[in-house]
């Protein structure tokens, strides 16, 4: 039972993304023409956004994360080696096969979050193999959007796999596995708190390309200025989000943001993980930040009305 068709696995842990980005977007609308926003909602955008700046909660996320990435010692429960972590889960698996029990949310989020540690050892090296490539296509929106799309994929594929590989040691069978995230994700509620965490685990990948510069408070509202005057240009990111067809076009805040950071890099030489570790140091520009996202919104709107 171990063995079933790992492909299908990662087409629902696909599907299942989608799903939820849609949900979440149709409420999203629906607040928005209510005037009503709160923080979360600003979150829903982004989940797929690896290249995003984040906001307070995300920010405490990722110090979390990068202090959990550092104690990864099979003594600490929280370690899914942890021998309580192994007893959990086989309790988890038992309730499954009598009664049907999903496996629980926190589970699930631990095997999810141990995918995404794996991929973050060689997620610096394929981060920078893609900027270079991709930069040198930066005025052919055709041959770039393709480049970020490549490797947004990847990605997702390589996270697929590497949880696969934990299910596998931890003897859940990929059916066990599809079938509790699809009976989790019925609540609202799971859903935005596995959004949020995609997010915060999407950062921690940023996070992990070891940041080459310091930015200052200047600089960073500076970086913030580059930004927000390019999002004006609604006709430059059409260029490039008129390229996504079909389904594809629920990646069009990726290629702004990585769009946005290309142009920074551009003009300032710095990097989204040096501007990710000022954005940690001078929290005071959060309004700047939040500023942009809802601009990347706007824009998304724009181009395909
Ligand atoms: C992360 O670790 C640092 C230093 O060990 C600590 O000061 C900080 O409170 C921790 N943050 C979280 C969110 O656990
Ligand atoms: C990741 O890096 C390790 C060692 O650096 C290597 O063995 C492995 O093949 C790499 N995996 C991918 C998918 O690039
Ligand atoms: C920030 O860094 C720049 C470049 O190194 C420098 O010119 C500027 O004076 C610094 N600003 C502050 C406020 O430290």
């Amino acid at each position: 039972m171990g063995n079933k068709v790992p492909k299908a696995s990662i087409m629902i842990g696909g599907a299942a993304i989608t799903a939820v980005a849609l949900i979440l977007n149709q409420r999203r609308q629906r607040k928005n023409s209510n005037k009503g926003q709160n923080q979360l909602e600003q979150t829903q955008t982004e989940q797929f956004n690896e290249e995003q700046v984040p906001q307070e909660q995300t920010s405490q996320n990722v110090q979390q994360v990068i202090n959990s990435t550092e104690n990864q010692n099979p003594e600490d429960s929280n370690s899914i080696d942890s021998i309580s972590f192994i007893n959990r889960v086989n309790k988890e698996l038992k309730a499954f096969q009598e009664q049907q029990v999903p496996l629980s949310f926190d589970v699930l989020m631990k095997i999810t979050e141990a995918g995404f540690k794996l991929v973050a050892r060689n997620y610096s090296q394929m981060q920078n193999k893609n900027r270079n490539e991709r930069r040198q296509l930066l005025n052919i929106p055709q041959q770039y959007t393709l480049k970020v799309l490549e490797f947004n994929n990847e990605l997702e594929i390589l996270i697929n796999q590497n949880q696969l590989d934990i299910c596998k040691k931890l003897r859940i069978s990929s059916e066990i596995y599809e079938n509790s995230f699809v009976l989790q994700f019925q609540t609202q509620a799971a859903l935005e708190r596995f959004i949020v965490f995609q997010f915060s685990m999407r950062q921690q990948l940023i996070a992990s390309i070891p940041s080459q510069k310091e930015i200052n408070e200047s600089q960073l509202a500076q970086v913030a200025d580059i930004q927000l005057k390019k999002l004006d240009d609604i006709q430059f990111f059409k260029n490039y989000l008129q390229q996504l067809q079909g389904e594809d076009q629920q990646f069009s805040s990726i290629i702004i943001t990585v769009l946005l950071s290309d142009i920074v890099y551009q003009q300032l030489g710095f990097e989204e993980e040096d501007i990710l570790k000022a954005v940690l140091a001078y929290p005071v520009l959060k309004n700047q930040l939040s500023l942009i996202q809802q601009k990347v919104q706007a824009v998304m709107e724009m181009c395909f009305q």
